[in-house]
């Protein structure tokens, strides 16, 4: 089992760390103020340890990326590009702007021809990024309970050997893989985001939904 790194102090750094805690990995979660973890390390058993983004990545032999999206980049900076080189890296992260959501649909700071993903896939071009847990609420990213039926966890990135070592951890998490193909497609998997969110927003409908494909 791979060594897993955990960027993000978040509620998505916490839920995929703890799921992976609980499938018996190690676990480093990286924040730029460690001591604000403590608390969940004391909690989170001996498999779990704290650290700055760059431990983390140091940790990860797989790293995911867990944080706000217009701090990405940065997050990626910090976490130092070469100690990413040649990782699958979970890009969990939605390119959500500033302003406010309109009518309930959130605003974007890319365009339907520019992912986020692509543009870490850029800074950073020896790690392999896999999008991946980016369309589901953060309390539902771990064996959600949808009675018997698995949600659809829609994938993307450019390297197939992670995007295997992605599709593993998705199965475990209890979540049917969509591969949806190469970088690019992440323009389309990250708006998912914004349709997931809609119920919450219009009418503070926040129950457990999750996105399925139907096959025939
Ligand atoms: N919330 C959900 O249910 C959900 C579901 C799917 C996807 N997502 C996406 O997952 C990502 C994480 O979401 P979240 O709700 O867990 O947390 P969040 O509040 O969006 O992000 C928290 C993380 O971002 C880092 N961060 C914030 N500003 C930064 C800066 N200027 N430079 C570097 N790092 C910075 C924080 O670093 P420190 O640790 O140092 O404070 C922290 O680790 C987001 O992109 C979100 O869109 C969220």
């Amino acid at each position: 089992m791979p060594k897993i790194g955990v960027i993000g102090s978040g509620v998505v750094g916490e839920s995929l760390a703890n799921g992976f805690l609980k499938h018996g990995y190690d676990v480093c979660r990286g924040t730029r103020e460690p001591k604000k973890l403590e608390d969940w390390k004391k909690g989170a058993g001996a498999k779990a340890s704290v650290g700055t983004f760059e431990e983390a990545a140091k940790f990860g032999e797989l790293v995911v990326l867990a944080v706000k999206g217009s701090a990405a980049e940065s997050a990626v900076r910090l976490a130092g590009v070469a100690n990413l080189a040649g990782k699958p890296v979970i890009d969990a992260t939605n390119p959500i702007a500033d302003a406010p959501p309109v009518n309930g649909v959130l605003k974007y700071f890319t365009n339907l021809d520019e992912s986020l993903l692509e543009r870490l896939q850029k800074l950073a071009p020896e790690a392999h990024f896999v999008k991946a847990f980016s369309c589901v609420g953060s309390t539902l990213m771990v064996n959600p309970d949808f009675a018997g039926t698995r949600p659809s966890m829609f994938i993307c990135g450019n390297d197939s050997g992670a995007k295997s070592k992605v599709k593993e951890i998705v199965d475990r998490f209890g979540f049917d893989t969509e591969d949806m193909g190469g970088a690019e497609a992440a323009r389309a998997i990250e708006p998912l985001a914004i349709l997931w969110c809609i119920p919450g927003l219009t009418k503070n409908d926040w129950s457990p939904h999750a996105l399925k494909m139907l096959k025939k």
